[in-house]
């Protein structure tokens, strides 16, 4: 029979590619369990929806049969755990990621809906704010106009908002609480407090991933949201055109500021080209090439993936079913690509302070 330690040895030849350790130095590997012939055990990646997934699958597969023995029947478990550098504050809520632009109108609201149902279809817990005071999107986005929260009663006895849950997601829109017929005469002290209460007076309950879709620029609202909760990170959406660049550097120059200092996730570019529904091979790259990527080397943080403009997106969006919802659409694959390379980015960012040498 093989012992553990033999396991144990030839995965620690699998090294985990984003933070280039092996997995038996991360305590990635859990539960050996060895009878005649058989080997079973559990790899423990830090987010469900990890690009890498069958890449580490494989890899444990060909240590086992190459350090080992190539015929014994190996049973893997791929699990997740999502790290959490948290506590006091919110500590339910293991990343808090915000969705963010300096332009208006680039499909933040779009990216955030997408990128949360993303997350949650590759089996991670979710809630998603819509923080947009003035211009609330999400109650169309998730078909949920005229929808009214109700109060709950939360595990600590407290009655708190209950978030609104759809497609598997918990969602809270601050268009929840006005009269989209309305406009919102609130000032900066108000919206404040709007914005804190759907973060502190709703039971999120567990959650891996709470995305916050923010307004455009760099108001009240983000600041409060940026220096009042511990933010894991956010991820800037532009379009290619330069006054959307120029107006994207104001947005990011804002969460570099100390001591708001709050890490870049990467660089999503939509509407980066134009393909028409009857020429679906065509790219037409009518605001220009390459501006996310150009954003992306600037700040030395990764370009997480483009968006196409594509009148199925915003269709969907009116429709209050996000285009990732649709297994047909090739947008699908696109968005869960990137929720993919967010969570990746989540899971090095969590890591490095764990690694490093104290
Ligand atoms: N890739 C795309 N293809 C086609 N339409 C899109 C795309 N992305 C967003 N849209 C549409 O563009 C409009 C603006 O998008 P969205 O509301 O997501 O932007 P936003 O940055 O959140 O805007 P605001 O600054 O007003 O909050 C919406 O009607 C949306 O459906
Ligand atoms: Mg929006």
């Amino acid at each position: 029979m093989i012992t553990k330690e033999q396991v144990l040895q030839a995965l620690s030849h699998v090294e985990e590619p984003d933070l280039k350790k092996d997995l038996v130095t991360l305590r990635m590997i859990e539960n050996i369990e060895i009878s005649p012939g058989k080997l079973s055990f559990q790899v423990v990646l830090t987010t469900p929806a990890c690009p890498l997934k069958d890449f580490i699958e494989r890899a444990c597969r060909n240590a086992i049969a190459h350090f080992i023995d190539k015929d014994l029947q190996v049973t893997i478990h791929m699990i997740s755990r999502v790290a959490s550098q948290k506590d006091g504050q919110l500590a339910n809520i293991k990343n808090i990621v915000l969705v963010a632009s300096g332009k208006g109108g680039v499909g933040k609201s779009t990216v955030a809906a997408n990128l949360a149902l993303a997350l949650s279809m590759s089996g991670a817990q979710v809630g998603l704010i819509d923080a947009d005071i003035y211009g609330p999107s999400m109650p169309i986005m998730f078909g949920l106009e005229g929808a009214r929260p109700k109060a709950s009663q939360s595990a600590d006895g407290k009655s708190r908002i209950a978030p609104i849950e759809k497609y598997g997601i918990k969602l809270l829109s601050i268009g929840f609480f006005t009269d989209p017929n309305q406009p919102v005469p609130w000032r900066g002290p108000m919206v404040s407090t709007a914005v804190k209460q759907l973060f502190n007076d709703a039971d999120w309950g567990e959650l891996d991933y709470l995305i916050v879709d923010l307004p455009p620029g760099t108001g009240d609202i983000h600041i409060t949201v940026a220096q009042t909760y511990p933010i894991t990170g956010a991820v800037v959406v532009t379009t290619p055109q330069n006054v959307a660049l120029a107006d994207a550097h104001k947005g990011v120059g804002l969460f570099l500021m100390n001591p708001i200092n709050i890490p870049l996730l990467g660089v999503i570019e939509n509407m980066a080209y134009f393909t028409p529904a009857e020429l679906p091979e065509n790219k037409y790259y009518i605001f220009g090439k390459g501006g996310g990527k150009r954003l992306a080397e600037y700040y030395d943080v990764p370009f997480l993936g483009e968006i196409p403009l594509v009148k199925g997106i915003s269709d969907a969006g009116d429709n209050g079913m996000p285009i990732v919802l649709d297994d047909d659409s090739p947008l699908a694959f696109s968005f869960k690509e990137i929720a993919g390379k967010v969570a990746q980015q989540i899971s090095i960012l969590q890591a490095i302070p764990k690694l490093s040498p104290v």
